[in-house]
C-alpha cells in the first residue's frame, strides 16, 4: 500500500503538537507532577511513571534521610493547601538507585536536590550527574526549614551554590525558585541564570511563611514554625503566573520554564502557556485527586486549544496579548 507523504506528515504533526521540551528533553505532554507530594518512595514514583504525567519528578532529597517536621504539617484548604513538611525523604542515594529502576518506563526522570549547605548541593548534583536522571532540579526555595532561609532570596549564597554545581556534568541543571515580588529581583536572578548556564527554572515553590488560623481552635492549622508554612494552590496562581511571565520576558529562547502554582484545570494550564511556560507541574491537585488528574487536565487543555484554533502547544506559548 502506498502512503501519501502529505497525509503522513499531517499525522506526525498532530502527534507532535502536544509535545514540549524542557532544556532539550522531550516531554510527551505539557503536564507532569511537581516535586513534593506522593513522590518519595519507589512505589509512588512508579505510580507516576504509569500515569500520563509527562515526567517523573522525584521528592527533594537531602544527603541523609530526613524525617520531616512535627505533625500536623499539611492541611487542605478551601482554595489549596498549607504545608510545612520539612523535606521528609529517603536520602539522595536512594533516589539515585530509584532512577535506575525507573528507566524502563521511558519517561524523563527529574531529580530534585535540596542541600543544607553548599557542599551538600555539590555532592548531590555530582551524584545525579552520574545517574540515570535526565534533568536535575536544584531546589533553592524550601520555605520550611527552621533557621535555614530560602537560598534563592540571598543572591550571594545562590552564586556560591551555582559556582559549585554548574560544571559537574552534561545533564541540564534547573533551579526551583521561590516567588519574587519585585522586578529588580527577577533581573538579579536572571543574570545569575545566564552567567552559570542554568538551562531551566521552575516557578514557583510554595509561598513561604503564610499563616492560616483556625478561629474555632484559635490556633494555626499546622504546628512547625509556630504555624508559618508554605501556601499552595489557587491562592498563589497569580503570583506564579507573574513569576513565569517576568522570567519569560527576561530569558525567552535562552532557558526553559516550568510553571507551577495553583494548577487544577486545563484553563489554569492555558494561562501558564500564554505566560510563557514550556511545561507545567502540579502538586496540590495531584495530592488531592491522585494521578488521574494529569489525564483530565491534559484533556481539558487540548479542548481549549482546539476551540481557540491553536494547532499546537508551541503556537500559544508566551502569546499573552497586552491591553
Ligand atoms: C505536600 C507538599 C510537599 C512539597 N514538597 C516539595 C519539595 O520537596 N520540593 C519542592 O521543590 N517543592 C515542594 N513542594 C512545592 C510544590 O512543588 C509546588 O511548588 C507548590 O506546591 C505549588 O504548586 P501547587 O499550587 O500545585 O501545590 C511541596 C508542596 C506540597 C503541597
Amino acid at each position: 500500500m502506498r502512503i501519501n507523504k502529505n497525509y503522513l506528515s499531517c499525522i506526525m504533526k498532530l502527534l507532535n503538537s502536544y509535545k514540549t521540551k524542557i532544556a532539550g528533553v522531550e516531554l510527551d505532554s505539557y503536564i507532569c507532577n511537581a516535586s513534593g507530594p506522593l513522590d518519595s518512595t519507589l512505589k509512588e514514583l512508579e505510580n507516576i511513571a504509569k500515569s500520563t504525567s509527562s515526567a517523573i519528578i522525584m521528592k527533594s532529597c537531602t544527603i541523609e534521610p530526613k524525617e520531616g517536621n512535627q505533625e500536623p504539617i499539611y492541611t487542605r484548604l478551601p482554595l489549596g493547601s498549607i504545608q510545612s513538611m520539612g523535606l521528609p525523604n529517603l536520602g539522595y542515594q536512594e533516589y539515585v538507585k530509584f532512577a535506575a529502576r525507573l528507566k524502563k518506563y521511558n519517561k524523563p526522570i527529574i531529580a530534585s536536590v535540596a542541600g543544607l549547605s553548599v557542599e551538600d548541593y555539590q555532592q548531590m548534583v555530582e551524584a545525579f550527574q552520574n545517574s540515570d536522571v535526565d534533568l536535575i532540579e536544584v531546589n533553592l526555595s524550601c520555605p520550611n526549614l527552621e533557621r535555614k532561609p530560602q537560598v534563592a532570596y540571598d543572591f550571594k549564597q545562590t552564586e556560591k551554590v551555582l559556582c559549585k554545581i554548574s560544571n559537574l556534568g552534561k545533564k541540564p541543571i534547573g533551579l526551583k525558585l521561590p516567588p519574587y515580588y519585585d522586578l529588580i529581583h527577577h533581573k538579579q536572578m536572571a543574570k545569575l541564570i545566564e552567567k552559570y548556564n542554568i538551562r531551566f527554572i521552575t516557578c514557583i515553590n510554595s509561598v513561604g511563611n503564610a499563616l492560616i488560623i483556625d478561629s474555632k481552635t484559635e490556633t494555626p492549622v499546622i504546628k512547625p514554625k509556630r504555624g508559618f508554612g508554605g501556601l499552595c494552590g489557587d491562592y498563589i496562581k497569580p503570583i506564579a503566573l507573574a513569576n513565569v511571565r517576568a522570567f519569560y520576558e527576561l530569558l525567552k529562547n535562552k532557558i526553559s520554564i516550568f510553571g507551577v502554582g495553583g494548577i487544577k484545570s486545563g484553563a489554569d494550564t492555558f494561562e501558564f502557556l500564554l505566560a510563557g511556560a514550556d511545561a507545567v507541574q502540579v502538586a496540590t491537585t495531584f495530592e488531592k485527586e491522585g494521578s488521574n488528574c494529569f489525564k483530565r487536565i491534559n484533556r481539558e487543555l487540548k479542548e481549549i486549544l482546539r476551540k481557540k484554533g491553536y494547532n499546537s502547544i508551541e503556537e500559544a506559548m508566551g502569546k499573552l496579548k497586552y491591553l
